[in-house]
C-alpha cells in the first residue's frame, strides 16, 4: 500500500537496492517490451506503453515550442531505455546526460543507440541514481521515476533536480486522488502479477511547493491517462 511517510535512511537504502534489483531483472524485462513496438506485450502493458507515449510526445511537443534544442543541454534523469532521451537526439539537441540507477536498463538505451544510427556521443549514458548526479544544465527532465518516492523524498529529489536546472524542470508522477486512493493496493499500476517494487501516488501541490523552494513556478501541465496509466506532467520555468 503507498503510503506518504518519509522512511529513515536505511529503509530508503533499502528500497532503492530493492528497485534497483527489480529493474535489472523481472522489471527490466517487462519494461524493455513495454517501450518498445514488440507485439510480445499484454493488454495492460500495451495500455501502459501507450500513456507513457503520450508523456514522451508531449514533452517533446514543449521542447521543440520552446525552439533551440542544437543550444540547449538536457539531463534525463532515470531515463530507462531512452524512451525520452533517443527521440530528442533525433531532434537535434545540444547535448544530452541519460542516466539510471539499473544498468540493464542503461545497456539496452545504449543499445538502441547504437541501433538508431546516430552517433554515440549524442547521449551520454550512464548508470546513476537520482541522489548522485551533479551538474547544470539548461533543462532537466524526469518521467515516471518519483511512483519509486514516497512524498517526501520525492519533494527532497524535486529540489535536488531544481538545483541542476538552469532554466526549466520538467517531472511525471501518479498524482494522488481519492480514486486511486481507493485502491486497495497502487501495485495494480503494475502490469502483470509480479508486483516486486512499492508504487507511490504523490500529491501535487507537495510537489509544487518543493520546486517553488527550488526557485521555479508551474509553467504548463498536462494529465496523460490510458487505462492502468496515470501521469501528472507539469513543466517548471525559472522564475
Ligand atoms: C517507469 S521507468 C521510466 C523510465 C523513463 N524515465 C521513461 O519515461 O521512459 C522508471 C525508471 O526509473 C528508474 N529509477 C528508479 N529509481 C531510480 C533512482 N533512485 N535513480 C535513478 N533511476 C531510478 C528505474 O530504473 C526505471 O528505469
Amino acid at each position: 500500500m503507498a503510503t506518504s511517510s518519509a522512511p529513515d535512511a536505511g529503509a530508503k537504502l533499502a528500497e532503492k537496492a530493492e528497485v534497483r534489483d527489480y529493474f535489472n531483472s523481472t522489471g527490466f524485462e517487462r519494461w524493455k517490451r513495454i517501450y518498445s513496438d514488440s507485439d510480445d506485450v499484454n493488454k495492460v502493458q500495451r495500455n501502459i506503453r501507450l500513456g507513457h507515449q503520450k508523456t514522451v510526445d508531449q514533452v517533446l511537443q514543449w521542447l521543440q515550442e520552446e525552439g533551440d534544442l542544437p543550444g540547449r543541454s538536457f539531463c534525463d534523469a532515470g531515463c530507462g531505455v531512452g524512451s525520452l532521451s533517443l527521440p530528442l537526439a533525433q531532434l537535434g539537441a545540444g547535448s544530452i546526460a541519460a542516466s539510471d540507477l539499473s544498468e540493464a536498463m542503461v545497456e539496452e538505451a545504449r543499445r538502441r543507440l547504437e541501433a538508431s544510427g546516430l552517433a554515440a556521443e549524442r547521449v551520454q549514458f550512464s548508470a546513476s541514481d537520482l541522489e548522485s548526479l551533479q551538474g547544470r544544465y539548461d533543462t532537466v527532465v524526469c518521467l515516471d521515476v518519483f511512483i519509486h518516492y514516497p512524498q517526501a523524498a520525492a519533494e527532497e529529489m524535486v529540489r535536488h533536480l531544481g538545483g541542476l536546472a538552469e532554466r526549466r524542470l520538467i517531472v511525471s508522477f501518479a498524482p494522488y486522488t481519492p480514486l486511486l486512493a481507493l485502491l486497495k493496493s497502487i501495485g495494480q499500476l503494475f502490469p502483470g502479477p509480479s508486483k516486486t517494487t512499492r508504487a507511490y501516488t504523490l500529491r501535487e501541490d507537495g510537489i509544487v511547493a518543493a520546486a517553488a523552494e527550488a526557485g521555479f513556478r508551474p509553467r504548463r501541465r498536462s494529465l496523460n491517462q490510458a487505462p492502468f496509466y496515470f501521469s501528472r506532467l507539469i513543466e517548471f520555468e525559472r522564475g
